[in-house]
């Protein structure tokens, strides 16, 4: 078990590559909150991953609303008792070219996608810190890395997460924090199947191994940043895209 009586916070849980991450963290042992603002499909799953056996709890939160995600931390601190892991997963897109992108368009995505990974993140070091130890795994994107069309917000939200987490790797490393991201290729999820179709086949055919990546094998790299096996992985941004010549 890599991460047997680990508490890990997962947001952006209830659907997706969060859900993935939650059934794979909670198979090597983990104990694990669900955090979403979706109430609906959070309360399913929990209900689904208890059955299975696994210590998994849903609690609503939008990761975009400081208040809320005190209250998220809080409420894990009262369930749980400590916080190991925490994975900022939770992201949205609002595809358009620049020249129709409107202002809510632009700063809805950088409040959830950049603000909330700050209040996550500024929420949980504390703790991680009295600890002594912790893990930090943020979701950034190939759209964050290449660019992308019709994505001017995304691709923005997403290099923000890569800044955000080389500085972080370099303020909480001698606090035995480690930090780093992961970079998602396309990916079956309902974030992808919102695309055009003829876009999802032009993506498919610049990818070297010619399919989208599968919600698990995101879910795997989180597994292996948020074990042990990766102590000495810090500040990295890992790619998990098929091989992608965007
Ligand atoms: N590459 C090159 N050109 C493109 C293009 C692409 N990927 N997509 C669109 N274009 C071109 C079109 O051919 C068109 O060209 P002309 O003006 O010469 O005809 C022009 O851009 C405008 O395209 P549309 O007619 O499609 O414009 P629209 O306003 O109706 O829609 C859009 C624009 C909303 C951006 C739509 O094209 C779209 O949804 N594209 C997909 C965007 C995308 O890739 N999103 C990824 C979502 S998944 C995700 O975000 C996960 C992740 O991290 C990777
Ligand atoms: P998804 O749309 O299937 O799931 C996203 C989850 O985040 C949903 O459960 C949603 O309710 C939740 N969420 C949205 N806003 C929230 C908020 N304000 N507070 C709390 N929860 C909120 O998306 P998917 O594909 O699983 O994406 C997960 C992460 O991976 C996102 O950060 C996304 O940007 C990133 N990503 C996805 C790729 C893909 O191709 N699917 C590729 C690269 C990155």
């Amino acid at each position: 078990m890599r991460l047997k009586d680990k508490v890990a916070i997962i947001t952006g849980a209830a659907n997706g590559i969060g859900l993935a991450a939650a059934h794979r963290f909670a198979e090597e042992g983990a104990k694990v909150v669900l955090a979403d603002y979706d109430a609906e499909a959070g309360a399913v799953q929990e209900v689904e991953l208890n059955k299975l056996g696994y210590e998994v709890k849903f609690i609503q939160v939008d990761v975009a609303n400081r208040a809320s995600v005190d209250a998220l931390i809080e409420q894990t601190i009262s369930n749980f008792g400590q916080i190991n892991i925490l994975v900022n997963n939770a992201g949205i897109t609002r595809d358009a070219m620049l020249t129709k992108m409107t202002e809510d368009d632009f700063s809805n995505v950088l409040n959830v996608n950049i603000t909330g990974v700050f209040n996550c993140t500024q929420a949980v070091v504390p703790y991680l810190i009295k600890q002594g130890h912790g893990k930090i795994i943020n979701t950034s994107s190939v759209s964050g890395v290449y660019g992308n069309v019709g994505q001017t917000n995304y691709a923005a939200s997403k290099a923000a997460i890569i800044g955000m987490t080389k500085t972080w790797a370099k303020e909480l490393g001698r606090k035995g924090i480690n930090v780093n991201a992961v970079a998602p290729g396309f990916t079956s999820t309902a974030m992808v199947a919102k695309m055009p179709e003829a876009i999802i086949s032009q993506m498919k055919s610049v990818v070297s191994l010619q399919r989208l990546g599968d919600p698990r094998d995101i879910a795997n790299a989180y597994l292996f940043l948020a074990s042990e096996e990766s102590s000495y992985v810090h500040g990295h941004v890992l790619q998990v895209d098929g091989g992608i010549m965007m």
